[in-house]
């Protein structure tokens, strides 16, 4: 069986190490990035000189470039990991319109139009898997991150949407992590894993192994949502 994925935003952190993992475990991946064109070159030797791809994709146009030179290049899509995603934190009082679109027009636009692009190759084929990686922060309400949360639920909401839509061919489901460590913590991460039953922060490879998971179990499983949060959702 052909397992040809793109994971986008996968030059760095939580998308790097899905890549890594599902070419680990005999995917063909291709790397998408926006500005992280080093790191890209790096993930994509580390998954056996995977071809990458470069688009921003909060612009329609770019997203559509993007699949048609994927679909060129490395052939049509088995799957898809909408990873890349935009994170800021503002008090909601002092958000502008800019500031709602800057979150909004990757995370949940963007994932959408990806989505779209990705189900237009795999209806041809007659299957395909599509993984939206969402966050706790759709699941449950962050006071300092109401656009971001809002862009999250309703990215969770779109993969239940689209997973009725697309089927029977196409399956579609979330991801959702809690606090996954990278550079040092901040105040707000400390407070979060101190609540996180699990009692300590995820790993990208935990996230990894959940897409991993969706994207060989049986078909009939769409339109399901899995937190990879230690728990920290059934607080
Ligand atoms: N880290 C966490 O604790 C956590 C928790 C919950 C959910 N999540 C979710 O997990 C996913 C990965 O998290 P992360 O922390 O690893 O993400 P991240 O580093 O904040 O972002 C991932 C990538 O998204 C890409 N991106 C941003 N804007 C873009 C645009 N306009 N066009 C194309 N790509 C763009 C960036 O690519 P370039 O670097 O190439 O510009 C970036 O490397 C995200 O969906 C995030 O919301 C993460």
């Amino acid at each position: 069986m052909s397992r040809r994925v793109l994971i986008t935003g996968a030059a760095k952190r939580i998308g790097r190490v899905i890549a890594i993992e599902l070419h680990r475990k005999g995917f063909e991946v291709a790397i998408h990035y926006h500005t992280s064109q080093r790191e890209a070159r790096q993930t994509a030797r580390e998954c056996g000189d995977a071809p990458i791809f470069q688009a921003d994709l909060s612009k329609v146009p770019e997203i559509q470039r993007l699949f048609g030179e994927v679909r060129e290049k490395f052939g049509p899509l088995d799957c898809l990991v909408n990873n890349a995603a935009r994170f800021t934190r503002f008090q909601p009082l002092e958000i502008t319109e800019a500031d709602w679109d800057f979150i909004h027009s990757v995370n949940l636009k963007g994932a959408f139009f990806c989505c779209r692009e990705a189900a237009r190759q795999m209806r041809e084929r007659g299957a395909g898997r599509i993984v939206n990686i969402s966050s706790l922060g759709g699941i449950r309400p962050w006071a300092d991150h109401v656009h971001y949360c809002a862009s999250k639920a309703g990215l969770i909401m779109l993969t239940k949407a689209l997973a009725k839509a697309l089927a029977p061919a196409i399956s579609v489901n979330s991801v959702a992590p809690g606090v996954i460590l990278f550079e040092r913590d901040d105040d707000e991460a400390q407070r979060m894993i101190k609540a996180t039953p699990m009692q300590r922060p995820g790993k990208p490879e935990e996230v990894a192994d959940a897409v991993h998971y969706f994207l060989t179990a049986p078909p009939f499983i769409t339109g399901q949502l899995l937190a990879v949060d230690g728990g920290l959702s059934q607080r």
